[in-house]
């Protein structure tokens, strides 16, 4: 059977480190309370003159190499995320550019968090048709530029951090299913209801008369807003669930899984995720600490960063899923 694989992943984080100490008298925190509240010691910012696309960029540029694939193979990029370079046009047409890969097809999708898991979905589906044999699937933010870095700002300003991962999907022909390397399945959800949970206001076409206006600048709406507590709720609930969804869906348990990938969102998010699931903490892999929230990148730079470590072994049975605005969530099953 025609089924896709990951064959190399790579990621890329601009130099600039800030730590907890860093943000302190900038957003009237303290390295004290982001740490005993997140988990998170310290986060990459991109300089004044790189963007999205430069981070994914170097990312791609990483995973292509670590695939051994000619990148001329790629037919089709896939690129996640919620900070583009641009309003429009999507950052995967400035990506491909970059890449020189002109005439190639260029998709954009908005799935935040969760957009490293829709974005593999789609890579999977497209392989599974046979429309398209190797994939480009990337995630990138710079969320640095789009926060309130006031104290005003500080409930959100401390938890993301800038940064890319990227995959190359390829397709293969599935002999042994209980053993070959290959995307056993996905599993996508979302509840728009919970849309201005954890979203940025403007600008946007539901402001009134313009896009953007003075007013709205002055009240810092284009800023994200998050009701943290919700968030939380909502996410130790849907991930266990979307790992178990994952799990029953392909006859097995959650004891078969080998390594646990859940979105780098908080620490303690994470840890309540592992304890429903009753997974080891050993088989539980994080990069929050380093890197803060990256959103869409999250995932592809802990594939990279496990398998880097030596924690990520081929035959391993692993299990990505997430949560993130929309409110989106879901899981992408494989064996690496
Ligand atoms: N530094 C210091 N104090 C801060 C702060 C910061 N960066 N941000 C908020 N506070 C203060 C608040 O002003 C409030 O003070 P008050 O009690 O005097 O009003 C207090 O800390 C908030 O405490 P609490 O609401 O109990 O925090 P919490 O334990 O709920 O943790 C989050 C807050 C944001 C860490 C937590 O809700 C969370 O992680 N939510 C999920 C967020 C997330 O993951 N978003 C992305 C999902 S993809």
């Amino acid at each position: 059977m025609l089924r896709a694989r990951i064959t190399g992943v790579g990621s890329y984080a601009p130099p600039h480190i800030v730590t907890n100490d860093d943000l302190e008298e900038m957003m009237n925190t303290s390295d004290e309370w982001i740490r005993q509240r997140t988990g998170i010691e310290r986060r990459h910012w991109a300089d004044d003159d790189i963007s999205t696309s430069d981070l994914a960029l170097e990312a791609s540029l990483r995973a292509i190499e670590n695939a051994g694939i000619d990148k001329e193979s790629i037919e089709l990029i896939i690129f996640a995320t919620l900070s583009p370079d641009h309003n429009f046009p999507g950052s995967a047409c400035f990506l491909q550019t970059k890449l020189g890969l002109e005439g190639i097809a260029a998709l954009d999708i908005r799935q935040q968090c969760t957009g490293f898991v829709y974005a593999m979905s789609i890579a999977d589906q497209y392989i599974r048709t046979g429309m398209y044999k190797t994939i480009l699937v990337v995630g990138a933010e710079v969320h640095s530029k789009g926060l309130d870095k006031t104290p005003r700002g500080r409930d959100l300003g401390v938890l993301f951090g800038d940064g890319a991962g990227a995959a190359v999907v390829e397709a293969c022909e599935v002999t042994d299913p209980a053993n070959d390397s290959y995307v056993l399945s996905s599993h996508l959800h979302a509840d728009g209801r919970y849309a201005q949970m954890l979203w940025t206001k403007v600008p946007g076409m539901a402001n009134g008369p313009h896009w953007l206006d003075v007013e709205s600048i002055e009240k810092g709406e284009y800023f994200p807003q998050m009701d943290g507590r919700r968030v939380y709720i909502h996410a130790v609930k849907k991930m266990p669930e979307s790992v178990r969804e994952a799990v029953e869906f392909n006859g097995l348990t959650v004891e078969d899984i080998d390594l646990f990938l859940f979105h780098q969102a908080n620490l303690r998010i994470i840890e309540s995720v592992g304890e429903a699931l009753n997974a080891p903490p050993e088989k539980v892999f994080n990069t929050i600490q380093e890197y803060a929230n990256t959103t869409a990148a999250t995932l592809p730079i802990e594939l990279d960063e496990a398998l880097r470590a030596g924690v990520l072994k081929k035959g391993m049975l692993v299990v990505l899923s997430a949560f993130g605005s929309g409110f989106t969530w879901g899981s992408v099953l494989l064996r690496w």
